[in-house]
This record gives C-alpha cells, structure tokens and sequence, in this order.
C-alpha cells in the first residue's frame, strides 16, 4: 500500500492515495524493470487509451530500450463508475505485432476485463511475446482471472481519479491519484 498524503490536491478529492512524487519515483523502478526484462531487445508499447496517456507518456521516458509505440482505444465505462458494458475495442492498433514483444500500458487493473479482451485480440495476431504494465492494481476485485506483470501501486477498492484516471472525462489532468468525493460520483447532470 502506498504512503497517504494528507492535504488534498484538489477540492473534489476526499483523499490522495498516490503522490506525483511517489509516481514518479515508482516510475524510474517500473523502467529498470521492463528494461531488465528486454534487455536490447525492440518492444512494441500498446498503450489503452484515454486512461494511459499520462502513465505511458511518463513511463515510455524511463525505458532504454527501443521502442515502438502505437493506441488502442476501449471503452466500458461510459459515464458511471462502474462498469456498465463489456468492454468495447472502439479503435484498433494500425501497426504490426507479429512477432514482436508487445507490451501492453493500462492505467488500472480492476475487474480485469479490459487487459484480457485487449491480450486476447493481440494475441490473435501471432506477436512473438504479450506483457502488461499497469499503474494501479486493485486486486480485490477481479472478475476475471489476471495479474499483470509490471504493477506501478496495489491500491483498494475506491473510485480513483487523476494522472489519466478519469470520471466522465474529467480529472486526468491531475499530477497525483486521488479519491473522488462520493457526492460527486454519478451526479445526474453528467450522465
Ligand atoms: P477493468 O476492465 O475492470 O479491469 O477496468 C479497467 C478500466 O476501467 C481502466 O482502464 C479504467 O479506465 C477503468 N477504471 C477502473 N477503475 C477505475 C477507477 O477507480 N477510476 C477510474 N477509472 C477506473
Ligand atoms: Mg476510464
């Protein structure tokens, strides 16, 4: 479990559960990692897009070895915080994984069916290796079976926001992950 700040950064977050400076430092780790797994070998980073923009940005920096890097955009939680449909491939990579080592960039772990549907079709495509790397995992509430292999923070089960995590588009500009204040969650406006 992460250390806790205690001075919110933001007036809609009830708490902070990660700091831009535990990230960042978590950061430099989670690169030696994936280097040290490659080795030189070339990587082809996936990054699930909009949740990782901020994480496989800053990560990407942290990595030495080469890199190639494309999108996949899915979507499953529309404007609620919870899951409301299966997840939705809703714009796929345009580059080629065949035989490549695919590393795929999520933002957060959850109920772990958005990295399965995602290593599912990468793997149709015959890559020669899939990894995962996940910012935030919350391990208590898989539905489905999944670990990922590079995990930047264990965290509980709390809507979070920020560093790329959103509530209906809102809040990934914040530099650290909070959590949203329970009245704020769902409001009717926004739905
Ligand atoms: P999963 O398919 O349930 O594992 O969920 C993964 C996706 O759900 C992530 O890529 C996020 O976009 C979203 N998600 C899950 N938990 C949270 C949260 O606490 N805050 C914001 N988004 C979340
Ligand atoms: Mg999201």
């Amino acid at each position: 479990m992460p250390a806790r700040a205690s001075i919110p950064a933001h007036k809609d977050l009830t708490e902070i559960l990660v700091t831009d400076a535990q990230i960042k430092r978590r950061l430099r780790v989670l690169g030696r990692e994936i280097d040290k797994t490659y080795g030189d070998q070339e990587i082809t980073v996936i990054a699930i897009i909009n949740g990782a923009l901020l994480f496989a940005g800053d990560l990407l920096r942290q990595i030495a070895c080469p890199v190639r890097y494309d999108c996949v955009r899915v979507s499953s939680y529309r404007n609620a915080t919870k899951a409301v449909t299966e997840p939705e491939i809703r714009s796929s990579i345009t580059i080629d994984v065949e035989n490549r080592q695919v590393l795929l960039i999520d933002d957060i772990l959850d109920t772990g069916k958005t990295l399965s549907a995602v290593v599912k079709l990468i793997k149709t495509l015959n890559p020669a290796s899939v990894r995962t790397c996940v910012l935030l995992d919350k391990r208590g509430r898989r539905e489905v079976t999944f670990e990922a292999d590079f995990v930047g923070f264990q965290i509980p089960d709390r809507f979070v926001v920020g560093y790329g995590l959103d509530f209906a588009e809102r809040y990934r500009n914040l530099p650290c992950i909070g959590v949203l204040k329970p009245e704020l969650q769902n409001p009717p406006e926004w739905s």
